[in-house]
């Protein structure tokens, strides 16, 4: 265990009389006696005035940490908890001693608000860490890495407009990530990006073709861990229409059926206009007992009512011919 020396007399500031706060905190390493470098915590300012911040920054954490618990007093006794962060399962929690104007950083340094004279004292940090670490007595079963979660900056991302941040939920010092898209294992490229310790993964102006499956692993020494693959919703399109059947010139008297097909996400809908007039809203035209009156041009439109955009494409169709008179012949096999 380490201890701060208390900070020496300090002179008076703004005219407020004032006293350093005597932050001696004491340490104890939980599970790892023998930590290679030696955790410290330092006050900063350190020498506080009443009614500032305190930030009580702690360094040299062993990669193996866990948990940060702060108390209030020269103890670890529950009664005296002001905050925990587990790194596990990301989850701060208050505890007797919390006042409201402590703030727990993920790091375990602990920023104090407005403080009083009354919070002049001893402050106890006790870090829990990773059995796997050296000279661990471990107490359960291996340390198993949790399920990592992945979350997205913008869960409606547009085609050609949107860039994205893939982090890998839960941030854990002593783990390494990796990810993967289509089972591919990723590295760095021109659209796409991993931060320092793979993390995060930024995808620079996403296309359609960037949808996945994306995979994040959490590794450490003993176990890896994932989650089901997700795959992203890039909304997208339409692209121009595509109209069917391809003929452009039919036979009265038949019936034409038209069909139009876009690639958008969410899909298309769709409607349909004769000449400038318009028809009905659906996917597929159908006009019976085609007359020379039904020549001229018909167009499609696709419409996505995320992207709100329109795309069109005219067909222009001619009914032309006449028929004749049937003919027929008869013919006589002589037996
Ligand atoms: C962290 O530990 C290393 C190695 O023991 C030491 O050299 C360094 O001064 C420490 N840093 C702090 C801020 O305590
Ligand atoms: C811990 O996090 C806080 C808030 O992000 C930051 O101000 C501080 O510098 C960090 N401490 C260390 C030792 O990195
Ligand atoms: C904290 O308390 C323990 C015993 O409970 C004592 O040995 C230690 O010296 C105390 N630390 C300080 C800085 O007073
Ligand atoms: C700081 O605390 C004092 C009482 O101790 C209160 O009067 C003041 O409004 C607080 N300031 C802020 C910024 O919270
Ligand atoms: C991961 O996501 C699941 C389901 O959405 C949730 O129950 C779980 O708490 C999340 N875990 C973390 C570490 O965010
Ligand atoms: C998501 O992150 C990317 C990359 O950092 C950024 O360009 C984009 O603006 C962010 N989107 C939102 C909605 O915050
Ligand atoms: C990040 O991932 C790449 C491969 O995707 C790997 O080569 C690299 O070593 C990883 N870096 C870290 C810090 O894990
Ligand atoms: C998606 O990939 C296909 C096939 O590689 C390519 O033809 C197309 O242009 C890509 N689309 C976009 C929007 O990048
Ligand atoms: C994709 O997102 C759009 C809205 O942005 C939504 O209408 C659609 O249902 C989503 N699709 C899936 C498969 O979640
Ligand atoms: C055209 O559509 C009509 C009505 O929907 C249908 O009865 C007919 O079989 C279709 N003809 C062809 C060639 O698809
Ligand atoms: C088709 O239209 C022609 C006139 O354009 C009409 O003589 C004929 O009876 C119609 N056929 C049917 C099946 O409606
Ligand atoms: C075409 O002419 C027929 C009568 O020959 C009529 O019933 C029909 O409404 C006309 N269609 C159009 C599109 O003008």
């Amino acid at each position: 265990a380490g201890t701060m020396q208390p900070p020496s007399a300090s002179p008076c500031r703004g005219g407020v009389s004032w006293q350093g706060i005597l932050l001696a905190v004491s340490l104890l390493t939980f599970w790892n006696p023998h930590p290679t470098a030696q955790l410290t915590i330092e006050p900063v300012p350190f020498d506080a005035a009443v009614e500032t911040d305190v930030l009580l920054l702690v360094h040299n954490a062993s990669q193996n940490t866990i948990g940060y618990y702060w108390f209030k007093g020269n103890t670890t006794e529950d009664s005296r908890e002001i905050i925990s962060y587990s790194i596990l399962t990301q989850k701060i929690n208050t505890g007797p001693a919390f006042s409201g104007r402590e703030t727990l950083y993920t790091n375990g340094s602990l920023l104090f608000m407005n403080v009083t004279k009354e919070d002049t004292g001893f402050y106890t940090l006790r870090t829990l860490n990773n059995e796997l670490s050296e000279g661990g007595r471990g107490r359960t079963g291996r340390q198993k890495l949790p399920k990592p979660n992945i979350t997205i900056n913008n869960s409606q991302p547009m085609e050609g407009e949107d860039s994205l941040a893939l982090t890998c939920e839960p941030e854990i010092s002593y783990a390494t990530y990796l990810w993967k898209i289509n089972s591919q294992t990723i590295t760095d490229g021109d659209r796409l990006k991993l931060s320092n310790n793979n993390r995060t993964l930024t995808l620079f102006s996403v296309t359609r073709n960037d949808t996945g499956p994306y995979e994040c692993e959490t590794q450490n020494p003993v176990s890896a861990s994932r989650r089901d693959p997700l795959t992203l919703n890039i909304s997208y399109g339409p692209d121009a229409p595509i109209i069917n059947p391809p003929d452009s010139h039919i036979r009265p008297g038949t019936n034409l059926n038209l069909s139009c097909h876009a690639d958008s996400n969410p899909p298309a809908q769709f409607s349909w206009s004769f000449n400038g007039r318009p028809l009905e809203s659906t996917q597929e035209l159908s006009i019976p007992n085609l007359s020379t009156n039904n020549s001229g041009s018909y167009v499609c439109v696709a419409h996505n009512s995320v992207t709100n955009l329109h795309r069109t494409t005219t067909k222009n169709i001619s009914i032309s011919g006449k028929w004749t008179r049937e003919h027929s012949i008869k013919c006589w096999v002589e037996p």
